[in-house]
């Protein structure tokens, strides 16, 4: 099916965690707003210095940094069948700039209590060789990766409540936004990878996506 699918939810939903298997599923490349931003902080570009204040902060970027960013990625040859959005739109402001350029054919909205969000960020470990994520219970990286994993700068448990703030307050009427628009569906997040794996999985299936 033509048209981006976006993956929506609050950090630490599982966004990043289940995109590997949808993007196998359809064919579309997987885009993270949040990974875009980290590679522009690491290069130093002028962009990255004014992006890494907000993101330490556990704030969101302005729209007009991360529309820029979006418009490129959308103009390569790779998304003209559609992208996997992970992270992107998360105001309003960002889904209209989208729907004039870009079909949306389904926003998958992860949905996770806050309750077990902290414990997920607190506990996520990255592998900066494959970009892989773990979590130390949940999720534990193998013995040959686990010297070598990662904390990101911004899982700490104060960052995090912002981040949830931020979530409700800026991005949480997305999700109405798009169920007006008939495209939202709904997973309950709140068990494990493999079952949340396979809802969306079926989801999209019977979507014919
Ligand atoms: P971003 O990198 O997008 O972070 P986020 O939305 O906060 O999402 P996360 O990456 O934290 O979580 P996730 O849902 O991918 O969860 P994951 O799969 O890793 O954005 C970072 C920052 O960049 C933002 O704060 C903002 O400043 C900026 N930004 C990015 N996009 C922007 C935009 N569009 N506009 C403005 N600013 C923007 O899983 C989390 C952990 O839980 C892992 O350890 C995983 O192993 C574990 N886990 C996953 N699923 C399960 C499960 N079912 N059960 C148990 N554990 C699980």
């Amino acid at each position: 099916m033509s048209g981006s699918i976006v993956l929506f939810g609050p950090p630490g939903a599982g966004k990043g965690t289940q995109a590997s298997r949808i993007s196998s599923l359809t064919g579309k490349p997987q885009v993270s707003t949040g990974d875009m931003l980290r590679a522009a902080v690491a290069s130093g570009s002028e962009m990255g210095s004014e992006a890494q204040s907000y993101m330490e902060a556990g704030l969101l970027v302005p729209d007009e940094v991360i529309i820029g960013l979006i418009s490129e990625r959308l103009q390569e040859p790779d998304a003209m069948s559609g992208l996997l959005l992970d992270g992107y739109p998360r105001t309003i402001a960002q889904a209209e700039a989208l729907a004039k350029v870009e079909g949306v054919s389904a926003v998958i909205s992860i949905e996770v209590p806050d309750e077990a969000i902290v414990e997920r960020i607190v506990g996520r470990r990255m592998d900066p060789e494959t970009g892989m994520i773990y979590h130390i219970r949940f999720n534990p990286p193998p013995s040959e990766v686990s010297s070598r994993v990662v904390q990101r700068k911004d899982d700490t448990e104060e960052t995090v409540r912002n981040r949830l703030s931020a979530y409700h307050e800026q991005t949480a009427p997305l999700a109405g936004w798009y169920e007006e628009r008939g495209v939202l569906i709904r997973i309950d997040g709140n068990r494990s990878i493999e079952e949340v794996g396979s809802a969306i999985e079926a989801a999209i299936t019977s979507r014919g996506n």
